[in-house]
């Protein structure tokens, strides 16, 4: 993951609903790429791949961290692969079972939970990273940075907010 991001964004104060509505509306404009997610226990982490799944089309119920099968699949629009490296006892085995295929899937997403912890698995890959932290409040500060300059954060944090303020007056109601 080369470390000059074209583009880096702030989202603050989100709630859990927020945080998974953001990720919708992320899922929705994806086409492909590497979501590498970021944030200590309980940050919200699967909690986003929950939104993403949900903009792809994917039950969010299928969602859960995938410790002992590796990796995830789910199919929807397209094909969300998920894997958490942590606890790994062997995170290179991740590669015998197709992680080199997700990131190259031109009709799929990947989304890494604990992508920091093997950054050297993410040096040549473009992606965005999402990184999630807890504020003393209980919400979250989430910030996005993507390699890509094409926008796609921007994008996704437009339609976001167009649906967030629309949600706003329904529920003032
Ligand atoms: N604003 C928020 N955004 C996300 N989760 C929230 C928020 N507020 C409270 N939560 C709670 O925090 C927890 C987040 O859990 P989640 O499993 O998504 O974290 P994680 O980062 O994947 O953790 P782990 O490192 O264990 O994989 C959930 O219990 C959720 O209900
Ligand atoms: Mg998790």
């Amino acid at each position: 993951m080369e470390e000059s991001f074209k583009e880096v964004k702030e989202l603050d104060d989100l709630n859990e609903k927020q945080l998974k509505s953001y990720a919708e509306s992320l899922g929705k404009i994806l086409d492909s790429g590497v979501i590498l997610l970021i944030g200590e226990l309980g940050a919200g982490k699967t909690t986003f791949v929950k939104g993403l799944a949900r903009g792809l089309g994917i039950d969010e119920g299928e969602v859960r961290s995938p410790t002992f099968t590796l990796m995830n699949i789910y199919v929807g629009k397209k094909t969300l692969y998920h894997v958490d490296l942590y606890r790994l006892d062997d995170p290179e085995s991740l590669f015998y079972i197709g992680l080199d295929e997700a990131i190259e899937d031109e009709d799929g997403i990947l989304a890494v939970e604990w992508a920091d912890l093997f950054p050297e698995f993410w040096e040549d890959v473009d992606g965005i990273v999402v990184k999630i932290y807890i504020k003393p409040n209980g919400k979250r500060r989430v910030i996005l940075m993507d390699t890509e300059k094409e926008g796609i954060i921007s994008e996704s944090i437009e339609i976001w907010e167009k649906g967030e303020k629309a949600r706003q007056v329904f529920e003032k109601k």
